[in-house]
């Protein structure tokens, strides 16, 4: 199945502890990929400072901080989220229906205010590292398939514009939801280096289940030559 503009839905998540790191990822791939995400871990170790420098290099950004905290406190954010310029960033299902709706109401406030373009809020369903044993250990009396319908159903009604879900999950909640949410697919493999993740998919399987975009980490920024797995990536969807 031939996937169209793969390089446009392609979003390097760049967890590198060191921003040099990730600054050389960016270098190396901004001529074939448009999309990088700043997890924690570059955001904490280089803070707003690092966005900037990052859009320095006409790159689009994803902020995935997976906000989970009380509605006001999450509301409050709204406005430095939209000074970074970021295109998309999360908050957690699990944060609440209340809390995602504060959330998609104030972004559209503030992105008014300040003339620019709304950022995609993307809800964060079940982490793609748990399995139906972690769901268990929770505490949540259902299986993920449940479990994520519900959550993307609260999602919904709180107005948020897409979904992060895994590519096992991403076929039903299609069928359920269809073009109502833009869906993010982490949790990609192309061999069975799977890392922590467990509920992993390839790259054309995730587009041929509905993926509208996917976020694949430590299988380019590891690589000695990130280019080189970008090309087979991009191979792969031909
Ligand atoms: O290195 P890897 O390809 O596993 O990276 C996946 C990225 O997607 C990580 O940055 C992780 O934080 C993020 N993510 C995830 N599962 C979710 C949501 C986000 O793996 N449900």
């Amino acid at each position: 199945m031939s996937i169209k503009n793969p390089e446009e839905r392609i979003i390097v998540a760049l967890d590198s502890p060191s921003f040099g790191h990730a600054f050389s990822v960016v270098l190396k791939l901004r001529e074939k990929i448009k999309l990088f995400k700043v997890g924690p871990v570059l955001f904490l170790s280089n803070g707003p400072n690092g966005i900037e420098q990052l859009k320095d290099l006409e790159v689009d950004i994803f902020l995935d901080l997976k906000f989970h905290d009380i509605p006001s406190t999450v509301e409050k954010t709204m406005e430095h989220v939209v000074n970074y310029g970021v295109n998309m960033f999360t908050v957690h299902s699990l944060g609440g229906i209340d809390m995602m709706k504060s959330v998609s109401e104030r972004i559209k406030k503030e992105a008014k205010k300040k003339k620019t373009p709304k950022p995609m809020v993307l809800a964060v369903t079940m982490l793609t590292s748990h399995d139906e044993k972690n769901i268990k250990d929770l505490g949540l009396d259902s299986n993920i398939k449940d479990q994520v319908l519900r959550l993307a159903a609260l999602a919904d009604k709180a107005g948020v514009d897409g979904i992060v879900c895994s590519g096992h999950e991403v076929e039903y909640l299609r069928k359920e939801f269809a073009d109502r949410f833009t869906y993010v697919v982490p949790g990609i493999r192309m061999d069975d280096k799977t890392h922590d993740q467990k509920r992993n998919i390839t790259p054309a399987e995730a587009f041929d289940k509905g993926a509208d975009y996917l976020v694949i980490g430590r299988s380019i920024t590891e690589s000695h030559n990130p280019e080189i797995v970008v090309e087979q990536i991009l191979d792969s969807l031909k």
